[in-house]
């Protein structure tokens, strides 16, 4: 009996020692990788205090913020974004850090991606940019943006993805994922109507709500429902006379209430200025502040950040209920359980050869042909013997400058580079410089170490490279913007829609020198371009990062066959542009106010409406070989409001060589009980055909192809009534229409 009531308590103490022991060996729920990911949160949230909930809403540093030490949960690490991994700065500081192994690839600028038309090409700069951001160790990478080309002055646009709403979604959402398959947030930018950079910090957009909706969200909305972007920037403007930083509308009901947003709001860096509004009005992580009563690059200012201290004395005095900061800890935790937290992340890769690839080949399908007359192009290297290549941008290093994308590259080869390499002997190439446009070469620390500096004067250069044009084969003319501040560069429009530094001159004298005349023009944005009848051939070449030289090397002797077409129009003149065809209201404002008067009717829309001829249109490019479109027919002639509807027609290659062509499906409402634009991108594919093949591209669309967004109804609708699927190789090349009906 004694023996049995022995034993009985034996097995209870070690059952007990055991339970004990399990309870020690038991993960907590927010470790525990097979718990979902809300569950997590939660739990890390009830083990915080109220100082660690604050300390992750603002930044610790130029680039950071905290994490949670208590709970082992890492502190965040952004990096700049969108076309490489910005190099390290100071702790406090924007100057470099001078790390020796912080050089990256820098890939094409999203320009350049975006004129690929290419879902896989962006998959791919997302993988490859993800793999950069993830070995770096940043969880966060600022991009991409993707806010609308309303005017070709605005110095950013060479950060985004052109003029057309449905072109940008069908770019962004592949950058996105392959970005985040890196265990690295995309932090989608910027948020928005953030379309000029005069006066970005103040100005405040007046635009209606149908513009709002069909123009300006709509590539933000694919970021977040289709891309499921972890993370999302404010803008610096201001909307409905609220920072877009902390505003209401955008960011609680748009964001969050109707698209159902789950990831982090981080601020532009400076975009915060008022502590209740970044509470109250969407805002989960303060940026780069500059902060009340100390200088910028003070070394506690980040304590004095308007969601700092000033935020945590509301919540002790309880003048803010808990559940604001709660709010926010959720979303920014919700991030370490996607990227930090999450032990099955890949390690990343950087400065490999794989991404220089990778950047060479999205370069070589973003490169549009504007003109080619004669089939000057490629350069034939069997007849030719001597080219002469002049312009800075033949020369000038572009991975430095323009702004918070300014990179450290591990290299960057020039344009004259590249074609002396690619041509070798085959043919001598000269070079001349034929006008001096920035000289400098240095960001944040950062100097591209060329020497630049001439002393002779523009007669003296341009007299150089005319008579050198004389005594060769084909003359190359490679100009066009920078990234010195009034070009393409952040913080500042351009002042002309002219190129700079008396180009044109140098352009018109050249190609009365010689016929075999090719302008390269390098910009993110479009330029005038009054020599086009002198001028045979017309390459529009982007800031392609390192591989930029070798990209167009390959192009300009065929070795790759053009593909890319133009992401946003070129007009003859910037008038024939709505945002510039009404007063200064409408661009860049008055007093702070600019009012989006040309509505809906951006870029083509605006061109369709007032027939105005573009000099070249959006969606425009051509190639070495020549496609022939076939009969467009639609797969049924009632499309009803849960049908989708094919739209086809079949594509001849009749070259001679192998190309890509982008068969583009415009949509037109015959009537609308709301004005309309002409006809609006609504597909597109590109399709590879070697010489003599053909396919048939099928588009199918479903109703969201045909409706508009009713201010009224604050909805999209379709009307009943006739359509029109309108095929094109641009917006203003029309190849075949179908008609049908919405019923
Ligand atoms: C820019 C952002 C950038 C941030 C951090 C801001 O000035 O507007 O695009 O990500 O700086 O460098």
């Amino acid at each position: 009996m004694k023996m049995k009531k022995t034993l009985l308590l034996l097995c209870i103490i070690l059952s007990g020692s055991i339970s004990w022991m399990n309870a020690q060996n038991e993960k907590p729920i927010y470790l525990d990788e097979n718990k979902p990911i809300e569950e997590r949160v939660e739990d890390a949230l009830s083990r915080m205090t109220l100082e660690e909930k604050v300390a992750l809403c603002h930044a610790q540093s130029k680039f950071s913020s905290a994490g949670v030490p208590s709970l082992g949960i890492p502190e965040n690490w952004a990096t700049d974004g969108p076309h490489g991994i910005r190099p390290e700065v100071m702790w406090d500081e924007w100057e470099q850090a001078e790390w020796t192994n912080d050089s990256c690839i820098a890939f094409p600028a999203l320009t350049c991606l975006a004129a690929t038309w290419n879902p896989e090409m962006s998959l791919l700069y997302g993988k490859s940019i993800g793999e950069e951001a993830r070995y770096r160790n940043k969880n966060i990478l600022l991009g991409p943006g993707v806010n609308i080309y309303r005017t070709p002055l605005n110095g950013r646009n060479f950060e985004y993805m052109g003029e057309d709403p449905f072109l940008t979604s069908q770019i962004v959402v592949p950058y996105i994922q392959g970005v985040q398959s890196n265990g690295v947030a995309a932090c989608v930018k910027h948020y928005a109507l953030n379309n000029q950079e005069i006066d970005r910090h103040t100005v405040n957009v007046n635009v209606d709500d149908r513009t709002l909706y069909e123009i300006y969200l709509p590539a933000f909305k694919a970021a977040v429902q289709e891309g499921k972007a972890w993370a999302i920037m404010g803008a610096y403007n201001r909307y409905k006379e609220q920072w877009a930083c902390h505003n209401d509308y955008l960011l609680n009901k748009i964001l969050r209430d109707e698209w159902n947003f789950d990831g982090v709001v981080v601020s532009d860096w400076g975009g915060v200025n008022n502590t209740k509004e970044a509470i109250y009005h969407g805002l989960d992580m303060e940026f780069g502040s500059w902060t009340d009563g100390l200088s910028e690059g003070a070394s506690n200012a980040y304590d004095n950040y308007y969601l700092s201290k000033p935020f945590l004395r509301l919540l002790q005095s309880g003048e803010v209920d808990v559940e604001e900061v709660n709010k926010k800890a959720r979303n920014i935790l919700r991030l370490a359980f996607r990227t930090t937290m999450d032990k099955n992340r890949p390690w990343g890769s950087f400065a490999t050869q794989a991404h220089g690839d990778a950047g060479r080949k999205i370069a070589e399908e973003g490169i549009v042909l504007l003109q080619n007359n004669n089939n000057l192009l490629p350069i034939d290297l069997t007849k030719t013997k001597k080219i002469l290549v002049v312009g800075e941008n033949a020369i000038k290093a572009m991975t430095v400058g323009g702004g918070s994308s300014s990179l450290k590259a591990k290299y960057e080869v020039s344009p004259l580079d590249g074609l002396k390499a690619r041509i070798g002997n085959q043919a001598e190439v000269i070079y001349a410089r034929g006008y001096v446009g920035d000289a400098s070469g240095e960001y944040n620390g950062v100097v591209s170490g060329q020497d630049l500096s001439e002393s002779r004067s523009a007669d003296e250069l341009i007299a150089e490279a005319v008579n050198l044009a004389k005594g060769v084969d084909v003359v190359v003319f490679i100009g066009g913007l920078n990234k010195s501040d009034f070009q393409d560069s952040e913080g500042n429009d351009r002042k002309s829609y002219d190129l700079p530094y008396s180009q044109d001159k140098v352009i018109t004298e050249l190609s009365k020198a010689n016929k075999n005349l090719v302008v390269v023009n390098i910009s993110g944005n479009a330029v005038a371009m009054p020599w086009t009848k002198a001028v045979p051939a017309i390459v529009q070449s982007w800031y392609n990062g390192s591989e930029s030289g070798n990209a167009l090397a390959s192009i300009l002797v065929g070795d790759a066959n053009p593909s890319g077409k133009l992401p946003f129009s070129f007009p003859v003149r910037l008038t024939d542009i709505g945002a510039h065809s009404f007063d200064t209201e409408c661009y860049p404002g008055v007093d702070k106010e600019v009012t989006y008067k040309e509505g809906i009717f951006v870029g083509y829309r605006w061109l369709d409406k007032e027939k105005i001829k573009p000099l070249f249109p959006f969606g425009h490019g051509l190639s070495y070989t020549t496609f022939k479109y076939g009969k467009v027919s639609v797969d049924k002639s009632n499309m009803g409001a849960t049908d989708k509807l094919t739209v086809s027609v079949s594509v001849t290659n009749t070259g001679n060589r192998a190309g890509s062509e982008i068969v583009q499906l415009y949509i037109k409402d015959m009537k609308s009980s709301l004005p309309r634009p002409e006809k609006e991108l609504k597909g597109f594919d590109k399709v590879s055909l070697k010489a003599g093949e053909t396919k048939t591209v099928s588009i199918t669309i479903d109703k969201s192809a045909l409706s508009f967004f009713d201010p009224v109804k604050h909805e999209w609708v379709v009307e009943e009534g006739d359509f029109e699927a309108i095929i094109g190789a641009s917006a203003s090349d029309i190849k075949g229409k179908a008609s049908f009906k919405f019923q």
